[in-house]
């Protein structure tokens, strides 16, 4: 379903990670009312420890071409804050991972042993998928686990709602490789860490890539019922 989601089933069911966008503008105020509302996200003690940015337009272009700069000159990203998995992500995690990979690649019809290939195709992350709109959520450093999990919380909220006007995102935690020059672009005080970007658009319906429907495990293995 790509139509604006009516009940939190439907934005659920039909939020996925969009990776081609289609170049259609959205509307700024709409924005705002998205991630005004979804400050009603629940965080512990109330703290609401997120701290966004939305870049779109000429800034959105001018950091496309320092983006395009960057991975020319720093394929490999910058000093990293903190690692997206574990150094050694366990099973079935990362049989999980994997899986997501391999059905991607699949899609796009880009071989294993292809990684040329496959690093050309993860570049299109730093151009936003074609996006006209980019976020990014940056969290205080004196924060820990628990906060971080609020932002969680916040950005499902933004990313239902969007379902809900009929927008779509993809999250970006790629953005952890390029921290230094997103803040220096951003201006982003050095107390603020990045967590995650995210693409933010309408999505370009028939793009192989936009097929994917990452698998999910089966209920009785991420849950257990004690007393039904
Ligand atoms: C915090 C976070 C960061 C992510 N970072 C990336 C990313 O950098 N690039 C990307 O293509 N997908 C990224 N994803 C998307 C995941 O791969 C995706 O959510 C997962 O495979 C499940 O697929 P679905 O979102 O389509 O249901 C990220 C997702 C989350 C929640």
């Amino acid at each position: 379903m790509t139509d604006a989601a009516k009940t939190v089933s439907e934005a659920l069911e039909s939020r996925r990670s969009i990776r081609a966008f289609q170049d259609r503008p959205v509307d700024g105020a709409l924005l705002r009312a998205i991630l005004e509302k979804a400050s009603r996200a629940p965080s512990g003690g109330n703290l609401q420890p997120w701290h966004l940015y939305v870049v779109g337009g000429e800034r959105l272009d001018q950091f496309k071409a320092i983006m395009r700069e960057r991975l020319q000159d720093s394929p490999g990203g910058e000093n990293r804050e903190y690692d997206v998995y574990p150094p050694n992500l366990i099973a079935p995690y990362r049989d999980r991972r994997f899986q997501v990979g391999e059905d991607m690649y699949g899609l796009l019809g880009i071989p294993r042993d292809d990684k040329a290939a496959r690093l050309r195709w993860f570049a299109n992350n730093f151009q936003f998928f074609g996006a006209p709109v980019a976020l990014f959520c940056y969290v205080h450093r004196t924060m820990g686990p628990p906060q971080w999990s609020d932002l969680g919380m916040y950005l499902q909220s933004v990313m239902l709602l969007l379902r809900e006007a009929g927008l779509d995102s993809c999250p970006q935690e790629c953005w952890s490789l390029y921290p230094q020059t997103l803040g220096e672009f951003l201006q982003a005080p050095d107390e603020w860490m990045l967590f995650t970007g995210m693409s933010i658009g309408y999505r370009e319906e028939n793009a192989e890539v936009n097929q994917l429907r990452a698998k999910r495990a089966p209920l009785d293995e991420i849950a257990e019922f004690h007393g039904f």
